[in-house]
């Protein structure tokens, strides 16, 4: 991305936010995967890192709707005035744009910085992003507590506020608290839904994974965990994957691929081609 301390990316976009049919969202989610209109790249180096940078990028990813693509990126300058963002718009009515924002530093920075980069007519609300984020935030913390039953409380309250960003996050979530507390169907459609909506987000195959698996579908559930592998191989070392179900699912499901393939072995012995 060609980020120029340049013109103001203002009045980008002609989004249309506030989709609350599921096919109108899978639409949108489908044009979204094969090009971003809007590009958003938070600095998360050293000096942009100590001022809360990675912060600022996990908010960002929570509240940015689909077509938005956010991520880290090197320094783009101005060390000290950070965390520093580079954005840039290629919606071609607004003619497209560059520009670095610096001392975004808070989840309420990044709203704004949003809501100015997608422009009014986006539907996109600072505020109600913001308040879904803080509702599945606190449930994330509350599921990492163990508290399941809050946390899936308190992501259908997140799920119904139907923010413009971070669904698909809230769902996968959602699925996590559901398998906790042994709902293994709703568990698997949560993560359905995410993946409907971010058919990119790795976790949300893992996730779906551990339901296919919980429900005995070994197979299934293998070509979820590979689909999850193949979109980010480091998902297997990430902290999430060892946090959640994975960790314990996993040496499982290894132990009975392995038992698969000893079955094959056998079984090719057992009855050799002439
Ligand atoms: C990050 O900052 C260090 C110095 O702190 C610099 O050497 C390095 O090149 C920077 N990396 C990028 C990708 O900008
Ligand atoms: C499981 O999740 C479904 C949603 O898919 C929900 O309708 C159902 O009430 C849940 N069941 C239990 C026992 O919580």
């Amino acid at each position: 991305m060609a980020v120029a301390v340049a013109a103001a990316v203002a009045g980008a976009t002609a989004f249309s936010c506030s989709l609350s049919s599921p096919r109108r969202r899978r639409a949108t989610t489908e044009r979204a995967s094969s090009a971003a209109e809007v590009e958003i790249r938070v600095c998360t180096n050293r000096t942009c890192t100590r001022q809360g940078g990675r912060e600022v990028l996990a908010a960002l990813e929570g509240l940015a709707p689909p077509r938005v693509d956010v991520a880290s990126c090197g320094c783009l300058g101005r060390c000290g005035a950070g965390p520093n963002i580079g954005a840039s718009s290629s919606v071609s009515a607004s003619g497209g744009g560059a520009a670095v924002f610096g001392h975004v530093g808070t989840a309420a920075r990044a709203a704004q910085l949003l809501e100015h980069l997608l422009g009014g007519e986006s539907g996109f609300d600072a505020a109600a992003g913001l308040a879904a984020l803080a509702a599945r935030e606190k449930a994330e913390a509350a599921l990492e507590k163990g508290d399941a039953a809050g946390a899936e409380a308190l992501l259908t309250e997140a799920i119904e506020m139907n923010p413009c960003g971070g669904l698909h996050l809230a769902y996968r979530s959602r699925s996590r608290a559901r398998l906790s507390l042994g709902n293994i169907t709703g568990a698997l459609f949560d993560t359905e839904e995410a993946i409907k909506i971010a058919p990119k987000f790795p976790q949300a195959h893992l996730s779906r994974g551990d339901a296919l698996f919980a429900m005995e579908e070994y197979q299934a559930a293998e070509y979820a965990y590979a689909d999850a592998l193949d979109l980010d191989p480091s998902v297997r070392r990430t902290k999430s994957f060892r946090r959640t179900l994975h960790f314990d699912a996993l040496p499982l499901f290894q132990a009975r691929v392995e038992k698969l393939r000893q079955k094959a072995a056998n079984a090719e012995i057992s009855s050799p081609s002439s």
